[in-house]
């Protein structure tokens, strides 16, 4: 990790870097956040998440207005073109000199962004077991929110079942990951729920809409019962930071033969050869 982060201007050690227990970030998480991936020193998507971002800031009526090429000019700094890297920035609504619910006038916002390494992650190439469990999280998903807590308690109580993953259903049908979107390979084809309020439109799942589409995969977004995705021959969970991980065991059964299927090595090559292809 770069130990020079970025906080309101300034570059400083992550050791020096402060916020007052006032910034509404810390009393009430209430911020939006984005995670950039970045290869050979180059922002992945950059502007799609920048585009996904200020769809963030906009749904929750944070005004900051600001470039592609401004917060690219801000992560330069951090970046290592010899590695595979992410950029976190989080902007919260600020400090106000009280604690109030309602939004306070004239605060300037808090931002902050670091750059970490990504670390591959072992999963993506065996596979994992994931759970299915139901999705407690609130109404607008689709808005990428510091205030995790709901993520946290599913992702949690799936690693104490020994698993990597929870798989999120509400109504009878699946909507993502606990931080990741979900495909599923039925009957030949490669589904993945469609976008909408129940879930982060994923940067990683459009670039795997995209390359479905340029390759002949039969692909389309619908949506998925909990049945259907117990009968699956191929289940995926995805995001920027761990890529395509297939989902190998599912609620303790077998999905497909039990190993990463072939839809998901295709996949997988597909978004590794685009990767270069942008870095
Ligand atoms: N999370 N859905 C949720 C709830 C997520 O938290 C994430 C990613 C995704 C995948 O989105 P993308 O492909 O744009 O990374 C879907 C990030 C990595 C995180 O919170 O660290």
């Amino acid at each position: 990790m770069s130990d020079t982060v970025y906080l309101n201007g300034d570059y400083l050690p992550l050791a020096d870097a402060r916020i007052s227990v006032m910034d509404r970030g810390f009393l009430f998480g209430d911020g939006v956040y984005e995670v950039i991936p970045v290869y050979n020193g180059r922002l992945f998507r950059f502007e799609d998440h920048i585009r996904r971002l200020n769809n963030s800031l906009r749904a929750i009526r944070l005004e900051l207005e600001k470039s592609p090429d401004q917060w690219r000019g801000i992560f330069q700094p951090m970046l290592d073109g010899d590695k595979d890297q992410y950029i976190y920035l989080q902007i919260t609504r600020g400090c106000a000199p009280r604690r109030d619910h309602g939004f306070p006038e004239h605060v300037v916002p808090t931002v902050f962004a670091m750059c970490n390494d990504i670390k591959p992650f072992a999963g993506r190439l065996t596979g994992i077991k994931a759970v299915t469990l139901d999705d407690t999280r609130w109404q607008m998903c689709h808005v990428k929110a510091t205030a995790l807590l709901a993520h946290l308690l599913l992702r949690q109580e799936a690693l104490d079942r020994d698993c990597a993953e929870a798989i999120l259903v509400r109504h009878g049908y699946v909507t993502e990951g606990a931080a990741s979107n979900l495909f599923a390979v039925i009957d030949d084809e490669l589904i993945t729920p469609p976008n909408s309020h129940e879930i982060l439109p994923g940067i990683t799942r459009d670039v795997i809409l995209e390359l479905a589409q340029a390759n002949g995969i039969a692909c389309r977004e619908d949506i998925i019962a909990l049945e259907a995705l117990q009968n699956a021959s191929e289940v995926w969970v995805t995001s920027s930071t761990r890529e395509i991980v297939p989902v190998v065991e599912l609620d303790g059964q077998t999905v497909g033969a039990g190993t990463p299927g072939p839809l998901f090595h295709r996949m997988d090559q597909l978004l590794q050869a685009y990767k270069q292809s942008q870095a």
